[in-house]
């Protein structure tokens, strides 16, 4: 048997080593390696004497059989609700995530306070801040008056006895995993430990009560949830809160989700009365826009079942550096590269002597291959300094050979844009857009978006000539 000691355990991914190292080599980070006593191996491995296995013997079941669906506890918030997909089941355990002070503990209590009100038995489990201090958020909400239950507590079994006592709660919010600590575990609180141990006796608590159970979770620089990615396996759901630092929208999106769908976001705006669900997030995203200005195009996509219509911006600049910079915010910059790489190869650009910068507008995470024409438009929009059409929509995924693949839903697509006052759709050939009153420029090939995009571009170009041209 192996010789059992302390073990090395990453704060960040839980991988575990026998010594110390200063870097994870499974996720890279460094210096999140500690020391952490190993959880007592089972009794004799698991089996009885002479090596037999001593479980109790149980009935196997069959695929087909009888099973209804438990019913779902909505929170009264749209939004919270699409993303869980249709409300909280009974039982389950949501891990949320997200960057600090983006608005987790908003959303909860508000979501708390709504179920309250609605009559249901709402626990709230403060392991960050005082109770005075969750009432004061509780009042800037206008939710004083919900019975939600609370408490500051960080001992989870301190908090499942307390929970035991009456009828199972509807809905427990921890705020957040990271604080808890339990007794059955030596390790320090906020340690992979703890933390797994922690959730581990939550877990089972939800589970056999049938309460809602929701874990905040902190995330990491690098956007994983820290500390718990361990809990990620073990949860029903995880959801992630971002937004970009600056805006007031924050999309909330399920990463993961045993009873329901994993590509719908739900958006919410910060106000000063705390969140407000975005119905029509297009109308949101395009707000603002700056009609004049080339290096912008309207990317139709799909966020789910909902589609959505977000601004790219581009900005392609002469680079004074060697090696030209390439910044992305809200996309993927492989992707990106791709892009480059093909207008280069295939559309006769020349961008290696330029800077290159692209923004989601609004703080979006686009995650589709669907924006790849939108992002090949901005940037020959930028570079060739030719405005595009304010009433275009542009959608299509960009193959290595230049062609334009189509991409799913373009139905739902044009019709969101027609919705908005959208009269053109830069796609790749499309059936039906022409009778929903649409101009549609199928565009087979990114030559010839490049051709059509130069052809409007003004007559001097409003950056020298490319030095590269010139050879
Ligand atoms: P919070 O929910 O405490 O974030 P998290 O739990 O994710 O760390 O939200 C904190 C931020 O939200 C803080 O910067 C203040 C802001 N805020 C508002 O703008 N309006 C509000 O009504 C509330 C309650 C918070
Ligand atoms: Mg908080």
């Amino acid at each position: 048997m192996a010789k059992r000691g302390p073990s090395y355990i990453c704060q960040n991914c839980g991988a575990v080593y026998q010594r110390w190292q200063g870097r994870c080599d499974a996720c890279g980070e460094w210096s999140t390696i500690a020391e952490e006593s190993a959880p007592p191996p089972m009794p004799g491995g698991g089996r009885g004497l002479g090596g037999r296995p001593k479980g109790r013997v149980f009935a196997l079941e069959s695929l087909k059989g009888e099973s209804h669906e438990a019913p779902r506890t909505q929170s009264g918030m749209a939004e919270l609700d699409r993303v869980t997909g249709g409300g909280f089941v009974p039982g389950s355990v949501l891990l949320i995530g997200g960057d600090p002070g983006i608005g987790k503990s908003t959303l909860l209590t508000q979501a708390c306070g709504l179920l309250a009100r609605a009559g249901k038995r709402v626990v709230y489990v403060s392991g960050e801040e005082a109770v005075a201090q969750v009432r004061l958020r509780a009042e800037r909400l206008g939710l004083n008056d919900a019975p939600v239950e609370l408490a500051a507590e960080t001992n989870v079994e301190d908090i499942i006895a307390t929970l035991s006592q009456a009828a199972a709660p509807a809905l427990v919010v921890i705020d957040s995993i990271q604080t808890m600590w339990t007794g059955e575990v030596e390790s320090a609180p906020g340690t992979v430990t703890q933390v797994r141990g922690s959730a581990q006796a939550l877990i089972r608590f939800a589970k056999t009560s049938g309460a809602c159970l929701i874990l905040v979770g902190h995330v990491t620089k690098d956007g994983q949830i820290a500390g718990p990615r361990v809990v990620e396996h073990m949860v029903d759901a995880v959801i992630s809160f971002e937004g970009e630092g600056g805006h007031a929208f924050r999309v909330l999106r399920a990463q993961k989700n045993r009873f329901g769908p994993t590509d719908e976001i739900g958006v919410f705006e910060m106000t000063g009365a705390g969140l407000a669900e975005v119905a029509n997030p297009s109308a949101l995203f395009l707000a603002g826009r700056d009609l004049s200005a080339p290096g912008a195009a309207v990317f139709a996509g799909m966020e789910g079942t909902r589609p959505v219509l977000v601004e790219i911006q581009a900005l392609v600049a002469p680079t004074a550096l060697g090696t030209p910079r390439r910044a992305v915010v809200g996309w993927d910059p492989s992707r990106l590269a791709m892009v480059l790489a093909v207008l280069e190869t295939h559309g006769g650009l020349r961008l290696s002597g330029h800077d290159v910068y692209l923004n989601v507008a609004g703080g979006l995470r686009v995650q589709e291959p669907a924006a790849d024409l939108a992002v090949a438009a901005a940037l020959v929009s930028s570079l060739t300094g030719a405005v595009l059409p304010a009433d275009a929509v542009y959608f299509g995924e960009i193959a290595l050979s230049g062609a334009i693949r189509p991409v799913s839903l373009s139905g739902a697509r044009v019709k969101e844009a027609g919705k908005l006052g959208f009269a053109r759709v830069v796609a790749p050939a499309l059936g039906d857009a022409e009778q929903r009153g649409m101009r549609l420029a199928g565009t087979p090939h990114v030559a010839e978006l490049v051709a059509a995009i130069a052809a409007t571009a003004p007559a001097r170009p409003r950056r020298g000539p490319d030095p590269d041209e010139e050879r």
